[in-house]
């Protein structure tokens, strides 16, 4: 019924110019039939060049992720291969995953990488989060190390690593600074999968589920070198080695316009560009507002704020401020130390140290040249 109504309305659409070609004159038949051929032609000839009109009347942040999602695309051919098909395997039931990356110096046995995985264990109830833990490595032989202690590796594609990362632990070599772009790159490329993350560097140790003080209304909490007291001033300095991000399509952005900014500054790592921008990103002037969540050093500590820091609250601990792998592990096996005699202690015990007004505070590291080193 439907098919023989359209084709009558057809067919009466047919007649009724038929019967308007004979009332009309031919030149004027003619005069229809150029017009409509060189309409068509202009909008074939704009179509084909990618013409953006459409994009720029959207407002930035939607326009840029629509730009963005197309280049995902082409990213997913290129970038990255085998990551979308590892992640579902890694992540938690909401789509959350622990990332954390390694060159050969800090996965080789007896480094960076072991004492890092000891801390689940030593941690309260905290293990099973190594199952959800991505390392990803920066060279073959890191990529190697890891498959014999953990689960979930994955090896950085060598079109991501031009240079050789192998070793690479100088803070502000070509090298170091080139490794840490890569990482953001791939955590933006974890985002537009549809993953939410937590980094984590490597010379961190874990003590307590860190997701508990991580707010449901943050796009982004990071981890503090100097934490102003505040979890909303953006005065306070980020450190990047640890931070959560949430997948949203604003975030995706934030990752881009953050990778696209490295540009306008002197070279640099991320965490430094990151500071340069904050504002940008996630002021009250900012198209984007991300919603950035302060960590306190209180409980997501460094050799930086050291002061802060008290075991009955620490979540984690962070070898930063500390210059050189060898000094970073002994102070950081020191650290787990301390922590292991904490966690031997009674409960009754550690109550009347609480009552007695004692805190249970870390030692200064003896190696690490912590700048709140008191004398
Ligand atoms: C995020 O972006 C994708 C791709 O552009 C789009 O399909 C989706 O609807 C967006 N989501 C939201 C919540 O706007
Ligand atoms: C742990 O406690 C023991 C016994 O009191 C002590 O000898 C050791 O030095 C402590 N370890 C650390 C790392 O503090």
């Amino acid at each position: 019924m439907e098919v023989d109504l359209s084709n009558s309305v057809k067919f009466i659409f047919v007649l009724k110019i038929i019967m308007e070609f004979h009332d009309g004159s031919l030149h004027r038949f003619v005069k229809f039939w150029i017009a409509t051929t060189i309409t068509l032609f202009l909008v074939l000839v704009l179509a084909s060049q990618r013409w953006p009109p459409l994009d720029a009347m959207m407002p930035s942040p939607w326009r840029a992720t629509k730009q963005n999602s197309r280049n995902s695309n082409e990213d997913a051919q290129s970038n990255f291969a085998g990551l979308a098909e590892l992640l579902p395997m890694v992540a938690t039931d909401d789509r959350t995953v622990i990332i954390t990356s390694v060159n050969e110096a800090f996965a080789r046995s007896g480094s960076l990488l072991g004492l890092f995985r000891e801390s689940f264990f030593a941690g309260e109830k905290i293990d099973h989060f190594l199952n959800h833990l991505l390392v990803v490595a920066m060279d073959p032989m890191a990529y190697r190390h890891c498959r014999t202690v953990h689960r979930f590796c994955y090896l950085l594609p060598t079109t991501k690593t031009s240079m050789d990362l192998s070793s690479a632990s100088d803070f502000m070599s070509d090298a170091y600074v080139a490794l840490v772009w890569t990482k953001l790159e791939l955590q933006q490329r974890v985002l537009q999968l549809g993953y939410s993350f937590l980094f984590t560097d490597v010379d961190i140790l874990w003590f307590r589920d860190p997701f508990r003080h991580i707010g449901v209304h943050a796009d982004m909490a990071t981890s503090c070198d100097v934490f102003s007291g505040d979890a909303d001033d953006l005065s306070s300095w980020p450190n990047t080695g640890f931070y959560y991000v949430k997948a949203t399509n604003r975030t995706v952005e934030m990752l881009r316009r953050w990778r696209a900014a490295r540009r306008r500054f002197p070279r640099n790592h991320e965490q430094t560009i990151f500071n340069n921008i904050k504002h940008e990103l996630a002021g009250a002037g900012s198209d984007l507002r991300i919603r950035v969540q302060f960590l306190d050093t209180a409980r997501f500590g460094g050799f930086c704020q050291l002061f802060r820091n008290d075991m009955a609250r620490a979540c984690t601990m962070h070898a930063n401020c500390c210059i050189g792998m060898a000094n970073k592990v002994s102070d950081l096996r020191d650290v787990l130390g301390q922590w292991r005699n904490y966690t031997v202690m009674a409960p009754a015990e550690k109550m009347k140290a609480k009552a007695a007004g004692r805190s249970f505070e870390w030692r200064v590291p003896a190696k690490c040249g912590t700048p709140d080193k008191r004398p």
